[in-house]
This record gives structure tokens, C-alpha cells and sequence, in this order.
């Protein structure tokens, strides 16, 4: 039986899982998304043309592999309509999708829920995507929700319309605008129609290919410190995008997985509110999100950045049990002349590798630096790590000393091939 290769975010979100996964890709037959919806977003570049997934695994663009939505996901319909459109208007097919008929389902109160309560929260918001992310989950738990499998089968009206009357009287209650049921039932019935040939029950699907010693992919979305039990909570999302995650979003056992790879960048960024201590809220920080193109890929929010933090990294290794590292954007860092990296946080006078996720212990944490020579020149050619520049492996294997995980993959630019497979 075939083992399962795991590809997850070791920060908050945006380290360019998608690069690694659409390598990885290449070689599964079987890519799936387990956690999140589209408060993700991967972009890959193929042939010169980009393209942006929220919930399509981009392993949909490779001819044979199948492309599954796991059962953890939660899935907005019209969103998820147009990106199989894109993706056909590209020249692609879309004929291998698979949607969990255990997925929950976005519907607009979601959204409007969200919005809600990020108003509400006012001073305090936790900056999210407002893509009814945390309501749809709540009432997934709440065991409210409407499943793909139902939606599809239209048996979810009566479900639908319990759910908008309850919704409505708390929109109307804080003066928000209601949602009409109505034109949701008229809306949604289409898209229902639309979606049903690709509903199937993607754990049977799962298990009989591990079976067949079929290669599965998982896809990461969102990353271990937005974790809603590992990250910094409340400032993280309304699912597990770590391990465990990867394991009840699509109903593989933890036996049959295989490698897992954090993926990280040279760097760091942080979309959203909350803890990062080694943001640069300076003219550091404006060069990497320039030099980087930091802006989100799903609000277009630009994104807090600053130095690699090595503390949490290795938190984000044991959390997960990362057996390979992927660094992206070792060009990018590259066009300092000085880089920075923490290997320690100082507190009460101590300096140590001791990571929390608890807000009242970061609050006063000092990240301490290592600096290291930049200036790496253009390594998007270079395909073998020990003909990278001196400065740039120096870096890089401080990095694995540090923490005790190899590296395995380096991007080196933005194109497909600009990676070096260790
Ligand atoms: P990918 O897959 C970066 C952040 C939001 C917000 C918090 C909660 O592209 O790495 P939510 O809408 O999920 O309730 O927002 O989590 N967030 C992400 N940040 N990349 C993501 O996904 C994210 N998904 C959620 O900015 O701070
Ligand atoms: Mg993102």
C-alpha cells in the first residue's frame, strides 16, 4: 500500500505551499484539500499563465490526476463554480474533480455572519477573510450545516430555511441586512444542479486507491500558527491545517501517511491581526513585501513581513512531525545585503527556543538575531544545492542545524522549475 505525502504551512499562511504542491502534483495521482475553503489561496505559474486556486487542488491541472475536495473542507458553491470555469476557459478539463459529499456548505448568511461579527468585534478583529469561514464551521459543530452530499440531492430546504430564519433574527437584531431565503433556494438550486456529477464519497475513493498503491497528495491550506487549537488563538482560523487535520478532513488513518513537508519562506508574513514577533513594521519590512509581492492572493490585503523566526518554526516541526522542509523565496531574501534570522526569544533577561501560542507570554518575548550576508545574485538556474552562492547555503544550513529538519526543497524564483529538489 502507498504512503501518503503531506504538504502543510509551518506559519501563517502564504509560504507558497502551492509551488511545492504543484511539484509534488506531477508525480500523484491523487491530489486532495482537507481543511479551510477559499480563505486559501495558491497561486501557480504555468507556461507563463497564472493561476490563483482557493479550492480546487491545482493538482486539477495536471491531465490524470484526480483533484478531491476532502470532507474538512468547507465549500462556497458560486466560488467554486467559477474557478471550474476558469479553469476550463484556460484550456484545462475539470472532469477530475471530486467534491466530498461531507463537505459543508458556504451559504451567503455565512458570509454575512462574518461580516457581522468581524463589525462587532470592532477594535478587536481578528482581520479574517470574511469568507464565512468561522460561521460555516460553528454550524458543521453546532450540527446545523448543510453537506455537499444533501445539496446536491436537493434535499436541504427544509435545513435551509430553519437555518436563515435563525440567522435573520440575529442580522436583525444589530441592524445588519437579512438574508432572503428565496432568492438563496433560487440561486443555489442552479448551482446544486451544477455541482452534482462531480459529489461522490471521496473516503471510499480515498482508501480504495491507497489500496491500489496509488500516490496521494495532501494539500495544506492555511498554516500551523492560524491553527484553531495549535495557532494564536483567537487571531487563526476555524480549522486544523496541521496534521491532525489532514488525517479527519478526509478520513485517512495516521498509518498511511508518509512524508510531511513544511513549507516555509526565507522570510516571513502575516495577513490578519495578531502576535508576530519578528515582523518589521519598517523599511525592512516595505523591501520584502516589494521584492516578494506580498499582497494577498484571496483579499489583496497587503501583508505584514519580517524576519524568518526559527522558534516558531521548530514549534511548527513538532506540532506536526515535519519530516522535510521547503523554503521558498531563497531569491527573494537573497537581494538584501544583510539578513537577519531569529534563533531565540529573550524574556525576563533569558534567551531561549521556548515557543507559546499564549498571547500574555509572547507579548514581551524579544526575538534575538543572527545576521548573515546577503546578496545571493540570480539563482532561479542553479539546480543542485551545493552550487548555490556560499552566502546562500550558509544561511540555509544554519537553518536546518537550528532545526533539526532537512531541507529538501529550495525555491530559487517564481517559475515552475525555479526549485531545486534536494
Ligand atoms: P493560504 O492557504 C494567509 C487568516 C486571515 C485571518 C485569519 C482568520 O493562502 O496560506 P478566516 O477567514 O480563515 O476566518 O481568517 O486567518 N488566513 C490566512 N492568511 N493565508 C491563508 O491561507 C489564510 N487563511 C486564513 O487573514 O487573519
Ligand atoms: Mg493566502
Amino acid at each position: 500500500m502507498s504512503k501518503v505525502d503531506v504538504v502543510l504551512g509551518s506559519f501563517y499562511g502564504d509560504e507558497g505551499k502551492g509551488k511545492i504542491i504543484d511539484y509534488l502534483s506531477q508525480k500523484s495521482d491523487i491530489s486532495v484539500r482537507c481543511t479551510g475553503g477559499n480563505n486559501a489561496g495558491h497561486s501557480i505559474e504555468i507556461d507563463g499563465k497564472k493561476f490563483a486556486f482557493h479550492l480546487i487542488p491545482s493538482g486539477i491541472l495536471n491531465k490524470g490526476t484526480i483533484a478531491v475536495i476532502g470532507n474538512g473542507v468547507v465549500v462556497d458553491p458560486k466560488v467554486l463554480i467559477e474557478e471550474i470555469k476558469n479553469v476550463e476557459k484556460n484550456g484545462y478539463s475539470a472532469e477530475n474533480l471530486r467534491i466530498s459529499d461531507k463537505a459543508h456548505v458556504i451559504l451567503p448568511y455565512h458570509i454575512e455572519m462574518d461580516r457581522l461579527q468581524e463589525e462587532l468585534r470592532g477594535s478587536e478583529k481578528i482581520g479574517t477573510t470574511c469568507r464565512g469561514i468561522g460561521p460555516v464551521y460553528c454550524d458543521k459543530f453546532e450540527r446545523s450545516g448543510i453537506r455537499m452530499g444533501d445539496f446536491v440531492n436537493m434535499k436541504f430546504e427544509k435545513q435551509l430555511r430553519k437555518n436563515v430564519a435563525t440567522k435573520n433574527k440575529i442580522f436583525e437584531s444589530y441592524g445588519h441586512k437579512t438574508v432572503d431565503v428565496e432568492e438563496i433556494l433560487k440561486e443555489y438550486t442552479e448551482y446544486a444542479k451544477y455541482l452534482k456529477k462531480y459529489v461522490v464519497d471521496t473516503v471510499d475513493l480515498l482508501h480504495n486507491a491507497i489500496e491500489d498503491n496509488k500516490k496521494i497528495l495532501c494539500e495544506g491550506a492555511q498554516a500551523t500558527l492560524l491553527d484553531i487549537d495549535f495557532g494564536s488563538y483567537p487571531f487563526v482560523t476555524s480549522s486544523n491545517p496541521t496534521i491532525g487535520g489532514i488525517c479527519t478532513g478526509t478520513g485517512i488513518g495516521a498509518r498511511f501517511i508518509g512524508e510531511v513537508y513544511g513549507v516555509l519562506k526565507a522570510y516571513s508574513s502575516r495577513v490578519g491581526e495578531g502576535p508576530y514577533i519578528t515582523e518589521q513594521d519598517n523599511e525592512i519590512g516595505d523591501m520584502i513585501r516589494e521584492l516578494g509581492h506580498e499582497y494577498g492572493t484571496t483579499t489583496k490585503r497587503p501583508r505584514r513581513c519580517g524576519w524568518l523566526d526559527l522558534v516558531a518554526l521548530k514549534y511548527a516541526a513538532m506540532v506536526n512531525g515535519f519530516t522535510g522542509l521547503a523554503i521558498n523565496h531563497v531569491d527573494t531574501i537573497g537581494k538584501l545585503d544583510k539578513i537577519k534570522l531569529c534563533t531565540g526569544y529573550k524574556k525576563d533577561g533569558v534567551t531561549n527556543m521556548k515557543f507559546s501560542v499564549d498571547l500574555d507570554y509572547l507579548k514581551d518575548c524579544e526575538p534575538v538575531y543572527e545576521t548573515f550576508d546577503g546578496n545571493f545574485g540570480d539563482i532561479s538556474n542553479v539546480k543542485r544545492r551545493e552550487d548555490l552562492p556560499e552566502n546562500a547555503k550558509k544561511y540555509l544550513n544554519r537553518i536546518e542545524e537550528v532545526v533539526g529538519v532537512p531541507i529538501k526543497f529550495i525555491g530559487t524564483g517564481a517559475g515552475r522549475d525555479s526549485m531545486i529538489v534536494c
